[in-house]
């Protein structure tokens, strides 16, 4: 496993890689690496010889007063977990902000504005609360890709939003390439799934933090158990989650997998179900995709 921080450190490892012709699985993330992080680096390996693995806590995908300041930086504990998989990346790739977006960017975050890829579905859903976010993670990701040059990409389906987005990039602007793996959400035992933002929730507020997981499930039963419509399922799930004083609900939404655009009643096919709430000042996402039969 080495670890690169700069460009030209990135270039020199990987140039051996290509005069071998050996293919590239990059595995894009911000650190603070938890099981989930941890299983993306074994799809990865599973796809190609060469691993690459990226840790960079990008500030253009965080808005003004969010967590960008308190995001937790771990990368001495971020590479002995991944030096103790059964196959370490090859490369670790942790770069500093002007590495990724030159000197004027790393001194005033403002100065760079994104390219706006987003669009319409940049504003909904996470976009509302997040403005701008979608905007700031597809720059940072084209450009790691643009220097990575990954054959495969591997990408949590934790973050549903994302995986579209970067999905919808790869397609519009890079004729298809790297081909992008969506690897399954990693959860606890009680279901809540692996984020690195969990480690801010206090004891009650981990507890009660499972409610996502219940109206999701609340939603597919309605809906495959009882014949609910998926409007009066998702009322349902909403419930589950109202009915906790603690939790504060943002969204709970069916949408068309291969559009993410909010599904009608007759929807047939394969739906996403995602879900955004704040519990005990924390904002936790979670999303489970599903079929609707006729
Ligand atoms: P980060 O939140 O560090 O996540 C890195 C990758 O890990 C993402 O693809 C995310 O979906 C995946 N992941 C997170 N929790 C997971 C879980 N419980 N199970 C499976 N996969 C999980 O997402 C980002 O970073 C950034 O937006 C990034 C793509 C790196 C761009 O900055």
């Amino acid at each position: 496993m080495l670890l690169v921080h700069t460009r030209a450190e990135l270039e020199s490892v990987l140039a051996e890689a290509k005069a071998e012709q050996q293919k590239i699985a990059f595995v894009p993330t911000m650190g603070a690496l938890h099981e989930g992080h941890l299983s993306l680096v074994e799809t990865a390996d599973q796809l190609a010889p060469v691993v690459v693995v990226s840790i960079f806590v990008n500030p253009l995908q965080f808005g003004a007063g969010e967590d960008f300041d308190r995001y937790p930086r771990t990368l001495d504990a971020d590479l002995a977990k991944l030096g103790e998989l059964d196959n370490p990346p090859a490369i670790v790739f942790a770069p500093d902000v002007e590495t990724i977006y030159g000197q004027a960017v790393a001194s005033t975050q403002e100065t760079l504005s994104p390219k706006p890829r987003a669009g319409a579905i940049g504003a909904t859903f996470e976009g509302i609360a997040r403005p701008g976010h979608f905007d700031g993670m597809l720059e940072v990701v084209s450009r790691l890709f643009d220097l990575v040059q990954p054959d495969f990409a591997v990408f949590g389906a934790k973050d549903a939003q994302q995986v579209h987005l970067v999905r919808r990039m790869i397609q519009r602007e890079r004729a298809g390439l790297p081909q992008l793996v969506e690897a399954e959400t990693v959860r606890e035992d009680d279901g809540l799934a692996l984020s690195s933002r969990n480690r801010f929730l206090s004891g009650e507020a981990r507890e009660v933090a499972t409610v996502l997981v219940d109206a999701m499930i609340e939603v597919v039963a309605a809906i495959e158990e009882d014949g609910a419509s998926p409007s009066a399922a998702m009322t349902a799930g909403r419930q589950v989650i109202e009915a906790e004083p603690s939790a504060k609900l943002e969204y709970l939404a069916l949408v068309d997998k291969s559009t993410f655009a909010p599904i009608a009643d007759d929807f047939v096919g394969e739906a996403q179900l995602i879900v955004a709430a704040i519990i005990g000042g924390v904002r936790l996402i979670d999303n489970l995709t599903f079929e609707i039969g006729e």
